[in-house]
């Protein structure tokens, strides 16, 4: 069981890299069943969730190559069933993506249900209705997901979702590559890792059209052959590096980032008096003054990012004046306040707002991190506090981030990792992330 130790005050100076997007690999991962032949993933990002999809495929038979530091050869052409590792499976949300991918390559899928939630209800119905329209019988039972295409194969729909999902936007596009006709989806999420996963799709010869607009277009190919693919940079991963410099101050280049994919994180960083200037590839983040308030409402692409909202709530602790988040894509995304308030933090969370009162300073205390972003929040929340902050259960922070201690020290960042004795499991710590 690893802790974090973080000890505030210093400013953060220098440069920091970004890895691949996590919430691309980890369709990418499974997509890659679809094919008969070897996939080349370059820019993979080196994370815990990677590592349980690829070893969820290698259980299933695939031959996986590491061939360089973030490259990957993934050869799925042995895997001759349609059962993926049930226990795996329950522990990494993404492995939703699989019912699609299987279903795709072998017209049948027997999966567990994905993983438990941690912050409330994430229900799969938008999945299951989208793979319904294509004619796969599908039945939840038992934690299982059991699904079957009528006559061995899918048939391309018209899918308008009730919801814009991202994770169906992309199970249903993967699965309809290898349909019989074409599949339109209505109402698609549009986040840039959907049209990252189309293009992975495309590589490998399916025909996906406006990935990246409310309408996406599959025209379902007889088959799907080897790719190359390069992930793009993490959205997330580089916004919360933006957050952590506002938050302890200092000036960080921030390399390897698509800078229109940070235009809301950017705009709001202004907003709030940090000093943003962007390049063609890398971004730099400087914050010598005090923070101004801000309001912030979360919204699907191109929206601000839910996933930047905990992270922000940090950040917002120590700005002048009164701010507010509005959570529009989860019910329940507050449970980190807590955790937040055992630092001296002035937050009150109520349903889908969060009311957060500036205050001068945030104290160091023992605090846990509840979910992936959550995690990144107390470590932001613990740099610019009075004090040491521990923060536990950082095997959440591991799931989605790339290296998060070796980076913020060499940004200057006083934080270390303590091993300590592991307790039994319970299954709460089981829950998921992403
Ligand atoms: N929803 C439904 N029915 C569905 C699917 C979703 O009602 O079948 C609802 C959800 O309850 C939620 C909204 O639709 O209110 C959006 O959910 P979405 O399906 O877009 O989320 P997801 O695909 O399960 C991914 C990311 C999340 C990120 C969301 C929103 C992965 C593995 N996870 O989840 O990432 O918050 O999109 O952008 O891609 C994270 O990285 O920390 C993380 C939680």
């Amino acid at each position: 069981m690893d802790k974090y130790v973080v000890r505030g005050g210093n400013p953060l100076f220098g440069e920091v890299e970004i890895g691949g997007a996590k919430n691309a690999a980890v369709a990418i991962i499974p997509a890659a069943l679809m094919a008969n032949g070897v996939c080349r993933i370059e820019n993979m990002p080196r994370i815990s969730d990677v590592d349980l999809l690829l070893s969820i495929l290698k259980q299933m038979g695939a031959k996986v190559r590491m061939v360089g530091k973030t490259i990957f050869e993934i050869d799925c052409t042995g895997v001759k069933h349609s059962k993926a590792p049930f226990d795996k499976m329950r522990r990494i949300r993404a492995s939703y993506y699989l019912i699609g991918s299987m279903l795709g390559r072998f017209g049948n899928a027997k999966t567990a249900m994905p993983g438990g939630c941690n912050f409330g209800v994430r229900p799969i119905d938008q999945h299951i209705r989208g793979i319904s329209a294509m004619g796969a019988g599908v039945e939840v039972k038992g934690g299982f997901v059991y699904a079957e295409a009528n006559h061995g194969r899918l048939d391309g729909a018209r899918i308008y979702m009730d919801k814009v999902s991202v994770g169906a936007t992309m199970n249903i596009m993967i699965a309809a590559t290898t349909a019989n006709g074409r599949t339109v989806i209505e109402n698609a999420a549009k986040e840039p890792h959907i049209v990252d996963v189309a293009n992975f799709l495309n590589s490998m010869g399916a025909d996906v059209r406006g990935a990246g607009t409310d309408t996406v277009k599959i025209n379902g190919v007889a088959d799907l052959h080897g790719g190359a693919h390069c992930i793009i940079p993490d959205q997330i991963e580089a916004g919360t590096y933006m957050a952590a410099v506002a938050a302890a101050g200092g000036e960080v280049l921030i390399k390897n980032v698509i800078p229109k994919h940070l235009d809301c994180i950017a705009a709001k960083l202004r907003e709030m008096g940090v000093e943003i200037k962007e390049y063609e590839d890398s971004i730099l983040v400087k914050r010598t003054r005090p923070l101004r308030r801000a309001n912030i409402k979360t919204l699907p692409y191109p929206g601000f990012p839910t996933d930047m909202q905990p992270q922000f709530c940090a950040v917002l602790c120590m700005a002048s004046g009164t701010s507010v988040i509005t959570e529009g894509v989860w019910d329940n995304r507050y449970r980190y306040v807590n955790e937040l308030k055992k630092m001296g933090a002035q937050i009150q969370a109520d349903g889908k707002t969060a009311v957060i009162e500036g205050i001068e300073s945030l104290t160091g205390a023992p605090v846990a991190a509840c979910d992936l972003r959550a995690g990144a929040a107390m470590v932001i929340a613990g740099l610019c506090a009075r004090g040491t902050t521990e923060v536990e259960d950082v095997s959440y922070i591991e799931r989605g981030y790339e290296d998060f201690v070796g980076k913020l020290k060499c940004i200057g960042a006083d934080i270390a990792v303590i091993t300590e004795p592991d307790e039994p499991k319970s299954t709460d710590k089981e829950a998921i992330a992403g």
